[in-house]
C-alpha cells in the first residue's frame, strides 16, 4: 500500500559518505576518543558513570563552561547524512548510526573559537589530526584548528583556532561521527516491535528540547535557524522520512552492502529542535488537500486495519481551519504524521513530519473509546497549530516555552471543535486545563508563567518548563485574553505577529505588541494596555479569588492559596494583584462585564435584591476563582436544588470546584462545599459530575484509609444511583450508546462511580461482562466502558482475572486496547500481584519504557498499591532516574503520583528523607514536584486534622434513613 514511494535506478557505489564500516568505526573512534581524553583534562568520559567531584567547581568564565552559545557564529545551512543500522553490531551488540555533517556558518563577531553542540557522539579524526575540518567558503584561507575536544558537561565540540575568523565571512565545518542508536527515546533512537513473530526496529528521533546535538553536531538553540539538506542511508525495502519531501532515492553500495540512499529537498529555515529523521518499513495512506500531501504512517498491520483513517480524515480540515485562523498558508508541500511504538511524549510537532505515540494517532472503532478519539483530534490540532505557532515563528529561547505550548494547548480545542462540531469540546478546557492547573498554581511553591532568559540554561532546566503551568495555565490565560479581546481582535493581532516574524524568532512581548495594535485599530476599550493586563497574569505566579459581597456591591481580590498558612516567599512587583475581566450575571438578567483593576471596588449593579443571586466568571472564561457572601451562596445552592438549569452548565461545574477549593483554603466551611454535591441527584450533565468527582477525589485520597470512607461511599452511591438508572434506561439496558459525546463520558462516570461506591448491580454487570470475555474469548464490552469495567472486574477478581488481562495486554493488536488493560491491571487488590507488576515496569520486555512511569502512577493510585509504589520508587530512584530520563514530563508526574495521598507525619518525614537521600542524583524535571509534594503533604495533614470529624458527621447525616 506504500503507493508512490519513489526509488530510482541503482547508481552504483557512492563514495565517501558515511563510508566506514560500523565495527571498525567503533573501535577506531574509541581509540581517538580516549586519546582526546588523555590529551585534555576538560574531557570526562560520558560512557562511564564517574561521580561528580565532591567540591563544587569554581564558576568558570570560559566560553565552553557556559550552557549558552556565544553570539559570534550563525549557521546558514547544513548538509547532514546519517546511516542508522537497524541490526546490532556483531561485536559490540550495540545499535549504532554513523554520520557526516557539514555546516556553513557566518562569522558575525571576530573569534578564534568554534563551539558547536554535540552530545554522546564519537568523532573520526581527520588528516589534520582533529575532530573536524574547517574551510573558508567566501574565498581566502580559514585559520587552522589548534585543538579540538569534547566538553561533556555543556555538550560541546570545541575547536580552538590558530587565528581569528573574519567578521561577515562564511566558513564550512565538517565532521564524521558515530552515535549509539539506543532505546532511550531521545535524539536519534530506536523503537522496537514484533510483527508476525519477527522483531522489527525503527530508527526515529525526538530532538526537542536539546537532543538534536545527539544526532549530529549543531548549533542547537531555537534561534539558530538554518536550512537543512538531509540525506538518509537505509536498508533496502525500508522507507526514509524527514522534514522535507524526498528529492531522490537510489540504490547504492556502502561498505559492500547494497543499501538505499534517500536525499530530501532542503527544508525551510528552521530550528534544530524541529528536525526529524525516521527509517522504518511502515506503510502509509495519503491524500492531497489543496496542494498539500497528507500522509499517515504506521506499522503495516495498523494501516491494513484502517487505523490511520480517522487521523487522515481529520488532518486536512484541521489544517485548513488553521490556515484561515492564522490567515497564513501552510508553508510546506507535505504533512507527514507517524505513529511510533516507542515515544516519550504524546506527540511532537517536527515541521512536516509529526511524530506520535500510537495511542495518540491510531483509531479503531472496535477498540477506541470516544475519549481516545477526542485525544486524537485534539492532539493533531495541537501539533498542527505548532506548524505556525512555534515552527514558522519560534520563540527566541526556552524561557518563553509557555507561550508556545500554552498557545497550542488553547487552540487545540478550536481545531478539534472545527473537526468535530457536535462534541462541544471547547467547554472541556475548563475541566482539563483550568481546573487541573488551579490545583498546582494555588501552591506557594508554584512559579510564574514567564521565566527570565538567564535563569534557563541547562537541559534539565529547559525540560522542567514542560509542566502544567506552561501548558494549562498558558492555555487558560490565552483563552481569557482571546475572550476579552474578542476572537476577531485576537486573531488579527496573531496574524500580523506571524507575518512579521515568519521564519524567524520572537519574544512573548512581541505578541502583545501586535495584539495592542489590533486593539487600537478595532477601537476596543480596555482598562490598560494588553501588555500591562497580561503582565499581571504572566509575571506573577498564582491567581486571585474574587470575592463578591452582594449586599454591599464590594468586589475584591486576593491571591488564592490552597493552604492558607503557607508563606509566599517570592515577591511580585504587582503585589499579587491582577487586572481581572469579570463577566457576571444576576438571576433573570443579561450578562454584564466589568474590570477589577484594583484590590477592591464597589460595583453598585452587583448588589442583589432578596430574591436574586449573582454569579460571576461566566463560562469560566477568566482565570480566577469566585467567592460570595454567605447569603448569595445559599441562594445559589437553592437555585441548584430547585432548578439547576438556570445556572449555565459550565458554571455548575465551577461552583462545585470553587466551593471545594475555597473550603480547602478555609475561606468557606467544608460543609458548604459538600452541600454543592447534593443537587447532583438530579444532575445528568457531564461537566458538573466530572467536576464533583474531581473534587471528591481529594476526599477519597484523604479518607480511603480511615473510617470516613465507608459512609462517604454510601452517600455517593445514593447520589449516583439515579444517574446509573438514567443511563441504563437510555441505553436499553447497556445495549446501545448515549448519543452525545459528553453523555458518553458521563455514562462512564456513572458506571465507575456506581461500581466504586458499591452499587451491586454495577459490580455484577462488570464481573459478568469480563467473565463472558474470559469464557468466550470474544470481548463483549463496549470500548467506552472498557477501562472502568476491566478495572472493576480485576479489582473484584484474583490471579486468574489478572493473568487473563495480562495475556490480552501482551497480545493486543492496538496500543489503545493495551493501554486500557495496562491501567486496569493496576486495580487488583492483591499485594503480590501489585508488587510483581511494579517489577515489570522496569523490565522493557514487559512494559515499554515510555509507559513505565505512568504504570507506577496507576499502581500508586490504588489504595493498596500506594505504599508499595512509594517503596518501589524510593528503593530504585537512581536506577529509574538514569534509565528513564528522556527529558519529558514523566518525573514530575511520577513524584506527584506516588505522593498524592500523603497526609501523615510519618509520610512527610519519608518524603523529606527521600529528598535528602537523593540530593546528589537529583530529580531532574521532577525537582519542583518534590517541593510541591512536601507542601501538599503538610497541607493535607492539617486539613485532615481540621476536617475529619465535620466531614464524617455530614456524610452520616446525609445517609440517615
Ligand atoms: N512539543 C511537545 C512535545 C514535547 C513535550 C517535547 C515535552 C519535548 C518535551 C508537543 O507539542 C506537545 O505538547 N505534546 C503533548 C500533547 C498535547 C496535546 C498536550 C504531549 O506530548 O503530551
Ligand atoms: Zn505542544
Amino acid at each position: 500500500m506504500a503507493k508512490g514511494f519513489f526509488i530510482s535506478k541503482t547508481v552504483g557505489i557512492v563514495g565517501a559518505i558515511v563510508g566506514v564500516a560500523a565495527v571498525s568505526t567503533i573501535i577506531a573512534l574509541s581509540v581517538v576518543y580516549s586519546q582526546e581524553k588523555a590529551n585534555n583534562n576538560q574531557l570526562t568520559d560520558e560512557g562511564t558513570t564517574s561521580k561528580p567531584p565532591v567540591t563544587t567547581p569554581a564558576p568558570s568564565n570560559l566560553p565552553w563552561d557556559k550552557y549558552r552559545l556565544p553570539k559570534s557564529l550563525e549557521p546558514d545551512h547544513y548538509n547532514v547524512t546519517l546511516w542508522p543500522r537497524l541490526t546490532p553490531d556483531k561485536t559490540t551488540g550495540l545499535y549504532i548510526f554513523t554520520g557526516d555533517s557539514s555546516v556553513e556558518f557566518r562569522c558575525v563577531e571576530e573569534t578564534d573559537l568554534i563551539l558547536i553542540h554535540s552530545n554522546k557522539l564519537n568523532y573520526t579524526k581527520f588528516e589534520n589530526g582533529h575532530l573536524a575540518t574547517l574551510k573558508s567558503v567566501s574565498g581566502g584561507k580559514a585559520p587552522s584548528i589548534k585543538s579540538s575536544w569534547l566538553k561533556v558537561e555543556t555538550q560541546y565540540l570545541v575547536l580552538q583556532l590558530d587565528g581569528k575568523l573574519t567578521k561577515n565571512q562564511m566558513y564550512q565545518l565538517s565532521t564524521k561521527f558515530t552515535g549509539e542508536l539506543a532505546d532511550d527515546l531521545g535524539g536519534f533512537y530506536r523503537s522496537e516491535y514484533m510483527e508476525n513473530g519477527v522483531k522489527k526496529v525503527v530508527a526515529t528521533t525526538q530532538m526537542q528540547p536539546t537532543d538534536a546535538r545527539k544526532a549530529f553536531p549543531c548549533f542547537d538553540e531555537p534561534a539558530m535557524k538554518a536550512v537543512f539538506h538531509i540525506t538518509l542511508i537505509h536498508q533496502n525495502r525500508t522507507v526514509a522520512l524527514s522534514n522535507g519531501e524526498e528529492k531522490e532515492s537510489s540504490n547504492i553500495n556502502m561498505d559492500g552492502q547494497a543499501v538505499q540512499m534517500t536525499v530530501f529537498k532542503p527544508t525551510e529555515k528552521m530550528s534544530t529542535y524541529l528536525l526529524a529523521f525516521i527509517v522504518s518499513d511502515f506503510e502509509f495512506i495519503s491524500e492531497n488537500i489543496g496542494g498539500v500531501l497528507i500522509r499517515i504512517f504506521a506499522r503495516k498491520p495498523a494501516i491494513d486495519a484502517g487505523q490511520g483513517e480517522y487521523a487522515l480524515n481529520k488532518t486536512g480540515p484541521i489544517l485548513k481551519y488553521f490556515e484561515s485562523y492564522f490567515s497564513s498558508k501552510y508553508p510546506l508541500p507535505k504533512s507527514d504524521q507517524i505513529a511510533l511504538p516507542d515515544f516519550n511524549a504524546g506527540a511532537m510537532e517536527n515541521w512536516g513530519l509529526i511524530t506520535y505515540r500510537e495511542t495518540a494517532l491510531l483509531y479503531d472503532e472496535e477498540y477506541s473509546s470516544n475519549s481516545n478519539k477526542e485525544r486524537i483530534a485534539t492532539i493533531i490540532a495541537h501539533e498542527l497549530a505548532h506548524m505556525w505557532f512555534g515552527n514558522l515563528v519560534t520563540l527566541r529561547w526556552w524561557n518563553d516555552l509557555w507561550l508556545n505550548e500554552g498557545f497550542a494547548s488553547y487552540v487545540e480545542y478550536l481545531g478539534a471543535d472545527n473537526a468535530e462540531p457536535d462534541w462541544n469540546v471547547k467547554d472541556l478546557i475548563v475541566l482539563n486545563d483550568v481546573h487541573r492547573v488551579f490545583a498546582i498554581d494555588a501552591l506557594a511553591s508554584s512559579h510564574p508563567l514567564s521565566s527570565k532568559e538567564e535563569d534557563i540554561q541547562k537541559p534539565e532546566q529547559i525540560s522542567e518548563l514542560f509542566d502544567a503551568i506552561s501548558y494549562s495555565k498558558g492555555a487558560s490565560v490565552l483563552r481569557m485574553l482571546s475572550d476579552f479581546l474578542t476572537e476577531t481582535v485576537f486573531t488579527k493581532g496573531l496574524q500580523s505577529y506571524l507575518d512579521e516574524f515568519k521564519f524567524g524568532n520572537a519574544v512573548y512581548t512581541d505578541l502583545w505588541k501586535h495584539l495592542e495594535k489590533a486593539v487600537i485599530e478595532s477601537g476596543t476599550s480596555l482598562p490598560s494596555t494588553v501588555h500591562e493586563i497580561m503582565n499581571t497574569w504572566v509575571l506573577q505566579m498564582g491567581f486571585p479569588v474574587v470575592t463578591i459581597n452582594t449586599a454591599t456591591g464590594v468586589v475584591s481580590q486576593k491571591h488564592f492559596l490552597l493552604d492558607s498558612d503557607s508563606v509566599v516567599t517570592t515577591p511580585s512587583i504587582y503585589n499579587y494583584e491582577w487586572i481581572v475581566p469579570i463577566k457576571w450575571m444576576k438571576t433573570g438578567e443579561d450578562q454584564e462585564s466589568v474590570w477589577l483593576n484594583e484590590k477592591s471596588k464597589t460595583i453598585e449593579a452587583m448588589k442583589a435584591s432578596e430574591a436574586q443571586w449573582v454569579l460571576a466568571n461566566h463560562n469560566v472564561s477568566g482565570y480566577y476563582r469566585v467567592n460570595y457572601d454567605e447569603a448569595n451562596w445559599e441562594k445559589l445552592l437553592t437555585a441548584l436544588a430547585n432548578d439547576h438549569q438556570l445556572i449555565p452548565v459550565i458554571n455548575r461545574a465551577q461552583l462545585i470546584d470553587d466551593a471545594f477549593n475555597l473550603a480547602r483554603a478555609k475561606i468557606i466551611p467544608t460543609v458548604l462545599a459538600l452541600r454543592t454535591t447534593k443537587y447532583l441527584i438530579q444532575e445528568r450533565e457531564y461537566m458538573p459530575w466530572d467536576s464533583a468527582l474531581g473534587s471528591l477525589d481529594f476526599f477519597e485520597l484523604m479518607f480511603d484509609r480511615n473510617e470516613v470512607y465507608g459512609v462517604m461511599q454510601e452517600y455517593l452511591k445514593k447520589q449516583v444511583t439515579p444517574l446509573f438508572e438514567h443511563f441504563k434506561n437510555i441505553t436499553d439496558n447497556w445495549e446501545t450508546l448515549p448519543t452525545g459525546h459528553m453523555d458518553q463520558y458521563n455514562q462512564v462516570n456513572a458506571i465507575s462511580l456506581a461500581c466504586k461506591s458499591g452499587l451491586e448491580e454495577c459490580q455484577t454487570l462488570a464481573k459478568a461482562w469480563f467473565k463472558k470475555w474470559m469464557d468466550t474469548k470474544i470481548n463483549p464490552i463496549e470500548p467506552n466502558l472498557r477501562s472502568t469495567v476491566y478495572c472493576n472486574a480485576i479489582a473484584a477478581g484474583g490471579a486468574a482475572e489478572w493473568e487473563f488481562a495480562w495475556s490480552q495486554f501482551k497480545s493486543a493488536s492496538i496500543a489503545i486496547e493495551a493501554d486500557k488493560l495496562r491501567y486496569a491491571l493496576a486495580c487488583t487488590r492483591q499485594p503480590w500481584l501489585l508488587n510483581r507488576y511494579l517489577e515489570y515496569t522496569l523490565d522493557t520486555n514487559m512494559i515499554r519504557k515510555q509507559d513505565a512511569t505512568s504504570t507506577i502512577v496507576y499502581i500508586a493510585g490504588n489504595v493498596i498499591g500506594q505504599s508499595l509504589a512509594w517503596d518501589f520508587v524510593r528503593a530504585r530512584w537512581t536506577y529509574i532516574f538514569t534509565q528513564y530520563g528522556g527529558g519529558s514530563f514523566s518525573f514530575s508526574n511520577l513524584i506527584n503520583g506516588v505522593t498524592n495521598r500523603f497526609s501523615t507525619e510519618y509520610e512527610l518525614q519519608q518524603l523529606k528523607q527521600f529528598k535528602e537521600d537523593n540530593a546528589e542524583t537529583g530529580f531532574g524535571s521532577g525537582t519542583l514536584a518534590v517541593d510541591q509534594s512536601i507542601e501538599r503533604t503538610i497541607a493535607n495533614m492539617k486539613w485532615i486534622a481540621e476536617n475529619k470529624q465535620g466531614v464524617l458527621k455530614w456524610f452520616q447525616d446525609e445517609v440517615k434513613p
